[in-house]
């Protein structure tokens, strides 16, 4: 059986980037990734992504281009890929249906809240600046499908709730979001790819 094909943009450190390709070098979970997108020339991503021997890309958005052309332009690239899983892990640009009427069902994000919570950049510093007011003591991370432009925003494929230790620092709460949100993401990569038996295959009930 092929192993599912897994693009990954990104845009930054590409932290997440690396917890994936961990897992599919060892075979935690059984997908390969074939290619890793950035819209930065200075992602470090891309050098994770070269050290693990994984094709990089460069789409970089040009100043005088539309949302609507540059989407399609990457749209085409990630395409070229044959993907069965587009991950944005730490992809810092909004898509809109230019690129994701292309991969319906396909397009998986990562984001450092709960679902409904904090959308948008910067929420792991919004959620500590909260607890620090006492209007929290918890956040987490989650993995979710990306159907349509909401920001953060469609079905859930996974969470993980993150306590936060009010007398703990920013870096501290920041490493406990990352932690979780590497895990998470593998844990539900591996369950998407793993090949799953219909009823028929399964057999009696014993
Ligand atoms: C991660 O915390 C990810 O959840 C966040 O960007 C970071 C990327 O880190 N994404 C968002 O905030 C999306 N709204 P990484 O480059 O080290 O994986």
């Amino acid at each position: 059986m092929t192993r599912p094909r897994i693009v990954v943009l990104i845009s930054g450190s590409g932290s997440n980037l690396q917890a994936v390709l961990d897992a599919c070098h060892s075979g935690a979970t059984p997908a390969d990734v074939v290619a890793v997108v950035s819209n930065r020339a200075d992602a470090y991503g891309l050098e994770r992504a070269e050290a693990a021997g994984v094709t990089t890309e460069l789409v970089i958005k040009r100043d005088d281009e539309d949302r609507a052309v540059y989407d399609a332009r990457l749209a085409v690239a990630v395409a070229s890929f044959a993907p069965d899983w587009i991950v944005l892990a730490g992809w810092m640009r909004l898509l809109s249906m230019e690129f994701l009427s292309l991969f319906p069902d396909r397009v998986v994000n990562l984001h450092p809240a709960l679902p409904g919570e904090l959308a948008g950049t910067q929420a792991i510093e919004r959620a500590w600046s909260e607890s620090q007011t006492g209007t929290r003591t918890e956040s987490g991370v989650m993995v979710h499908l990306v159907p349509d432009e909401g920001v953060d925003d469609g079905p859930v494929l996974g969470t993980t709730v993150v306590p936060i230790d009010a007398s703990g620092t920013l870096e501290t709460f920041a490493t406990a979001i990352h932690d979780a949100e590497h895990a998470l993401l593998v844990d539900v990569l591996t369950e998407l790819c793993s090949p799953h038996l219909t009823p028929d295959q399964e057999g009696p009930p014993s």
